[in-house]
């Protein structure tokens, strides 16, 4: 089905016309397979019969392997050996998820089409050996960006190996063995087996015998070498970020999973008072928080995380409490008590309730407002028998929810607050699914003086996964990071995907959602992503306005990106029609600073 498409005012003109490009489309696998068919199976080897339409009918067939065994989308073709003749086969481009394409040993012929990495934009494997493939290796075969494995060997190929196949970054085997190549072999092949290369003309490494020097090899020198400085230089970016994320404490977590010896060491100190900030909460000391956690033993913990482990506490009447022993803070029990303070009034309708603290020896121990249906994370990534997938409308409850808490901090609360670590693991729900955010205002607490910039001291830069780009550079936490981090969660809802692993990409894609969003948008296949589950229940396109926004919060420049007030308002009218927010949901907003990009969030 196709969905229109309106763009809004809010959106950049040429985000739109991306947009207009991603709408649903049938499965067009099927006429794929019907005209490669026509085109190179004029014997009836493959034995495919197109005579029933149901989904899946085409995962039975020789060779073809799907993705789901009832869904009629081309995973791989594995066509080896089955009599083939004509040229490169029509209708590939229709497989548009295809990774995989064995078309070796048959009686293929012809030239390799120039335009095949529009036909294979998604192919690891490309395997065209012992056919009779004529003409040049064209160079777009380096625009299909995920290959892994490409053979060409046994065929009549001529020409030199073009200089461009440097950009396949992921390359692993690449044989051109048995040609009629000619020329220098590109530096960026040299890597691989001098066998792979066995053609009469083709000289240089990883070859013995040498090129004479011309004209062309020298710019196929440069040209490699400019390239192969580029590639080095990404290698060191991502060492250096390696290195600074790896920074990132982690020390205590593992002790705490293990034990809770630490508990023991405060155990003297059973009278220290709980200071509250709710009446409604009846008078307790560490005492009473002991016996509700059972010792904060390891069966009590609900949720680790970087700013501390979280305990459920059970009261003598049957209630819970949310106990959270905060990772070491270097705040001095005055600035501490006063941030307290400050985070103690912090009240709306989206935010955990922090009911009070208490402070004991090194230890520093808050207390919130327990939220019984676990993590937004634990909802979308922990499935078990007795948790189904979320709904939609209620996905869709909890964005719209949860953006209404962040934009409140960032524009309504004063002072305003940056979380700078927004997840799905901070996203609770209560018992009616409303989300709630926590852990805000934590992170200036864990960093030694954090003065009136908000930086980023320890690596301390948010969970991997939802890190804003600009981070890694400026160091400076802005709105827009959280805007940034905000839109992964989206994203999370709409695809039940985690951040930092994409189950449904292909086996090598290394990248994190964000990266596999963004290249799926760039091909208009963005629905692939979406979560099975929502499918076909009407919901398409509400989906579709969540993507969208989902995007635009995590576009790379931090300008581009919609502030969380505009979020919130565009999420609210997508969800409309359920009547998910109350008429005093309305977010006043505060007069902004007059650079709101340098925002200095906290107040000191
Ligand atoms: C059509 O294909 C489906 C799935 O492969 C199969 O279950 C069904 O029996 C087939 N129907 C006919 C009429 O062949
Ligand atoms: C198959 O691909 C061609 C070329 O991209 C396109 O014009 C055509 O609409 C596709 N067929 C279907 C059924 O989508
Ligand atoms: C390969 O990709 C580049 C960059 O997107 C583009 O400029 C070029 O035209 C493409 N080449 C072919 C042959 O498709």
């Amino acid at each position: 089905m196709a969905v229109r498409c309106s763009c809004t005012a809010l959106f950049p003109l040429f985000f739109c016309f991306m947009i207009c490009q991603l709408c649903y489309g049938t499965v067009t696998d099927i006429q794929c397979l019907k005209k490669l068919k026509a085109s190179v199976d004029p014997d009836n080897k493959l034995e495919w019969t197109f005579n029933n339409n149901t989904e899946g009918s085409i995962c039975g067939f020789n060779g073809v392997e799907c993705w789901h065994p009832n869904e009629n989308r081309v995973l791989s073709l594995h066509l080896g050996s089955f009599g083939l003749k004509g040229e490169f086969p029509d209708g590939l481009e229709n497989c548009s998820s295809m990774t995989s394409l064995d078309l070796s040993s048959n009686s293929l012929s012809g030239p390799i089409p120039a335009d095949i990495s529009r036909r294979l934009p998604f192919v690891t494997n490309l395997d065209l050996s012992f056919n009779s493939f004529s003409g040049e290796i064209p160079e777009a075969l380096a625009n299909c960006s995920y290959l892994n494995i490409v053979n060409l060997q046994h065929n009549k190929l001529t020409g030199t190996i073009p200089v461009q196949l440097a950009a396949l970054s992921r390359l692993a085997q690449f044989n051109v063995a048995d040609n009629q190549l000619s020329g220098q072999i590109p530096s960026s092949l040299s890597k691989f087996p001098a066998s792979d290369f066995a053609n009469q003309d083709l000289c240089g490494r990883p070859l013995s015998n040498d090129c004479t020097a011309n004209s062309s090899s020298r710019t196929g020198i440069i040209v490699g070498s400019a390239v192969g400085g580029a590639v080095i230089t990404l290698i060191i970016a991502a060492v250096i970020l390696f290195i600074v994320l790896r920074k990132m404490p982690k020390k205590k977590k593992l002790k705490d999973v293990e034990e809770n010896k630490w508990a023991k060491t405060i155990k003297g100190a059973k009278g220290a008072k709980v200071s509250l900030f709710e009446k409604s909460v009846s008078k307790m000391n560490l005492n009473d928080l002991m016996k509700a956690t059972d010792d904060f033993t390891k069966d009590n913990i609900i949720g680790t995380g970087r700013s501390g482990t979280m305990y459920r506490a059970t009261l003598p009447d049957g209630s819970f409490l949310a106990i959270k022993r905060l990772q070491d803070t270097q705040h001095s029990e005055d600035q501490f008590t006063s941030e307290m303070s400050t985070l103690g009034s912090v009240r709306q309708r989206n935010l955990v309730p922090l009911l009070g603290y208490c402070i004991v020896k090194n230890e520093r121990l808050l207390v919130y407002k327990y939220m019984p249906k676990g993590s937004l994370y634990d909802n979308l990534h922990q499935q078990n028998s007795d948790k189904k997938a979320l709904e939609w409308p209620l996905r869709l409850k909890i964005a719209i929810g949860s953006a209404r808490g962040l934009a409140w901090l960032h524009h309504s609360c004063n002072p305003r607050i940056l979380h700078r670590n927004i997840s799905s693991k901070c996203i609770l729900l209560d018992d009616d699914y409303e989300p709630k955010i926590s852990d805000f205002g934590l992170a200036r607490l864990m960093n030694p003086i954090d003065t009136h910039l908000s930086t980023f001291v320890n690596g301390e830069f948010g969970d991997l996964g939802y890190v804003a780009p600009e981070y890694t550079r400026t160091l400076v936490a802005t709105p827009k990071g959280d805007v940034y981090s905000f839109g992964v969660v989206l994203l999370e809802l709409v695809t039940r995907e985690e951040p930092t692993h994409v189950s449904n990409a292909p086996e090598n894609f290394k990248g994190s959602l964000v990266d596999w969003i963004t290249y799926l948008s760039n091909n208009s296949i963005l629905q692939d992503a979406v979560d099975k589950s929502l499918i076909g229940k009407d919901n398409d396109a509400e989906l579709l306005q969540c993507m969208k926004v989902a995007c635009s919060c995590v576009l790379s420049s931090p300008k581009e990106r919609p502030t969380m007030f505009e979020v919130y308002q565009l999420l609210r009218a997508v969800g409309e029609k359920y009547h998910f927010s109350a008429a005093d949901d309305e977010l006043t907003m505060l007069p902004q600073n007059a650079n709101p990009e340098d925002e200095l969030i906290v107040a000191n």
